[in-house]
């Protein structure tokens, strides 16, 4: 049973310190969150899950972090300056602002008038200035990238020749973007500020890209998969064309079902794009437009490739699987919720977090917090398996109290040691799932908790 709504989880997320409202102090900033002590790791744990599949478990895939605010001709040639925007319309009743494409029936989503000004054009790109220069200097004027992939795609000969790859290969970045939104919200599914795991792959012009698509849509479903997302809550949306970016000659969105309570349940997770062989001749200085001109006579290279089996110089084309970390720690946490009564007939909730994802492995309990050997006990088991795995210690309720709050953060394991552990060196391991309970020697706990902490295998677990 995943959650059945997204603000079950807002509520979760704040009490138990996954996500909170950004400055609240001075009342929030609208749609602005900040991660904490458990959704931190969470984040960290959905970016490692992600590298380790794609950088390090194949062959095909390097990674990069490249910056944030680049040269702003970086936007000017990949077509952002001129078409990264969203088409603005005010209501004349109430003067409401919307996007044009969120509108549904004509109504305003405000007042329900249909009486709007003409659709145009705003750039969602985030500005900024560079350096200790006048307010109004345009030559200041820098961006804050709205997506990880150009940074990709300035570097493709710098990798490709350092790591001596020949095509097909892939470069992997995760990072922050920025876009100024009109109408963020929805908890962390929009926002201005938000994280991104993008990998461009690199192909032969005369691949077959649609096929591509295909093959990396199927990937990242199964990749879903392994961090527990149930393939009933995915569905695949073949983007028209009218709905695609200027670069993509084909899109398939990977929609997760986020509104279970709604009609149209449905909102993208991710996207993946053939994004032909635009943007690396559109950073070209060599690539000349139909009339013979180059199509960019500020750029210094020439991002082409020698493909040595055909002795041909093209422009490689590029498949495109662009993730949201956020979105995808959303998704994660509504398909990991779910409730269960115990025997006085409490409903507890359970975050059914695969152990891989969990911020927490396992919690070592005291049974009795005022006998000193048993604290003790507690705290120095903690303490060995704190190179294997994140363990932590707690002591601040009764046991009940304790397993419930474990349960909610979806800690795989609690460890209870009691009375019995100072004679038989054994504790007990209660699972997080079934609530079973097994009695473990203290020498063979951590072998025990890892054998069972292994990744789930890259299908979707029952
Ligand atoms: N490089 C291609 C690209 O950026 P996109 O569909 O605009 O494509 C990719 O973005 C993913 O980034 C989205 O599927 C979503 O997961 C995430 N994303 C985009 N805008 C977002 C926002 N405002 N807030 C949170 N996540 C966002």
């Amino acid at each position: 049973m995943p959650a059945p709504n997204i603000d079950t989880i807002v509520s979760l997320a704040k009490r138990r310190g996954f996500v909170f409202p950004s400055s609240e102090v001075y009342g929030g900033l609208g749609s602005a969150w900040d991660y904490g002590p458990l959704g931190v790791e969470l984040c960290n744990n959905v970016k490692q899950s992600w590298w380790r599949w794609l950088v390090y478990e194949r062959d095909d895939i390097e990674g990069i972090d490249s910056s944030i605010i680049l040269n702003r001709l970086v936007w000017k040639y990949s077509g952002h300056e001129a078409t990264f925007n969203d088409w603005l319309i005010d209501c004349r009743k109430c003067k409401g602002r919307f996007r044009a494409d969120k509108i549904v029936d004509n109504k305003c989503p405000s007042c329900g008038a249909s009486d709007w000004t003409e659709a145009r054009p705003f750039n969602t790109m985030l500005q900024t200035k560079l350096g200790a220069v006048a307010d109004d200097d345009p030559a200041a004027l820098a961006y804050l990238r709205p997506e990880t992939a150009q940074g990709i795609f300035i570097n493709f000969l710098n990798v490709q020749t350092t790591m001596r790859r020949k095509l097909p290969f892939g470069i992997a970045q995760v990072g922050k973007s920025f876009r100024n939104e009109v109408t963020p919200g929805n908890f962390i599914l929009r926002t201005r500020e938000f994280e991104q795991m993008e990998m461009e792959y690199f192909v032969s012009p005369s691949d077959d890209h649609w096929k591509l698509v295909d093959y990396w849509v199927e990937q990242y479903v199964e990749w879903f998969g392994s961090l527990g997302i149930n393939r009933e809550n995915l569905d695949l949306y073949e983007v028209p064309e009218d709905e695609r970016a200027h670069y993509s000659k084909r899109t398939v969105d990977i929609m997760y079902r986020y509104f279970p309570e709604r009609e149209k349940p449905w909102e993208e997770l991710m996207g993946i794009a053939w994004r032909t062989d635009f943007d690396l001749s559109a950073h070209s200085k060599n690539k000349l437009d139909a009339e013979g001109k180059r199509i960019n006579p500020d750029s210094t290279e020439d991002l082409s490739y020698f493909d040595e089996p055909t002795k041909q110089r093209f422009y490689p084309h590029v498949l495109e699987p662009a993730a949201g970390v956020n979105r995808t720690v959303l998704a994660v946490l509504m398909d990991a919720y779910s409730e269960k009564t115990n025997d006085k007939g409490e409903t507890r909730v359970i975050l059914k977090l695969t152990p891989q994802l969990a911020p927490i492995k396992a919690a070592i309990l005291p049974l009795a917090k005022n006998k000193p050997e048993i604290v003790g006990m507690a705290k120095a088991i903690k303490r060995s398996l704190q190179p294997v795995l994140r363990a932590v210690y707690d002591d601040t309720g009764g046991i009940g109290k304790l397993y419930a709050r474990q349960d909610e953060i979806g800690t795989p394991f609690c460890v209870t040691v009691d009375h019995q552990s100072l004679e038989d060196e054994a504790v007990t391991v209660r699972d997080r799932d079934t609530w079973e309970q097994e009695r473990i020697k203290v020498s063979e706990l951590a072998d025990h908790l890892q054998k069972r902490l292994k990744p789930y295998p890259v299908t979707a677990p029952e």
